[in-house]
């Protein structure tokens, strides 16, 4: 199996690029190896776990570029003069457009987080999703990690887990539990899995292979 370079697509903290970096370490990653971050913002922490971890990093942000499309364009000619097999969104906050997932068919991951088709789409990111889940009173949030397609938050569900809300959850208390619980274990999983050609993806349904 040829190895799989893995570039990391960032905008703030990087707590899941952290995960990735982490299992990484411990050889969990499938073979995969991380070969680039890229950020979306030059002063985003991610950009310095990548530094400590010797991943080289790079800026690409949506201020240079007229259009998300002609940010798109530049990301993927970045990915492509890199070598890159699989791209990982993990906390990427913008939406990329047709040119992205043409180039990179079933070879993109996002992580999200709550349980899709739950609390996802346009305007469903970040910290605005638990809040989102709160308001509305459900039980029960998580996270799910899947390909992205033409759809924001759309594409092939690969992995999901559930989270439980407690009393007295408030945004940030939700967010960090279900990082915890959920984001952190289920993408390094999805990414080995992936860098183990174990994923099967066909229509809607991603199979997983033993
Ligand atoms: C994570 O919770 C991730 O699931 C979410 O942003 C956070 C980034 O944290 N992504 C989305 O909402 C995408 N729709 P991190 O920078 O610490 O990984």
């Amino acid at each position: 199996m040829a190895e799989k370079r893995i570039a990391v697509l960032v905008s703030g903290g990087g707590t899941n690029l952290q995960a990735l970096i982490d299992a990484q370490g411990r050889g969990e990653l499938g073979g995969g190896v991380l070969a680039a971050v890229l950020s979306s913002r030059a002063d985003a922490y991610a950009l310095e776990r990548a530094e400590k971890a010797g991943i080289p990093g790079y800026v690409v942000a949506r201020k240079d570029y007229p259009s998300p499309q002609a940010m798109t364009i530049a990301l993927v000619e970045k990915l492509k003069a890199l070598s890159i097999d699989l791209v990982v969104l993990a906390g990427f906050m913008h939406i990329l457009t047709e040119e992205m997932v043409e180039a990179f068919p079933n070879a993109i991951l996002n992580v999200h987080p709550a349980l899709i088709p739950s609390f996802c789409g346009k305007g469903a990111y970040g910290l605005h999703v638990h809040e989102m889940a709160l308001s509305y009173g459900v039980k029960v949030t998580g996270a799910t990690v899947h390909f992205v397609n033409e759809e924001a938050d759309g594409g092939p569900i690969v992995l999901q887990k559930a989270v439980e809300i407690r009393e007295g959850d408030t945004p940030e208390i939700l967010q960090r539990r279900v990082m915890e619980e959920a984001e952190w274990k289920l993408l390094p999983q999805a990414v080995s899995l992936f860098c183990q050609d174990k994923l099967a993806v066909e229509g809607r349904h991603v199979h997983i292979l033993p």
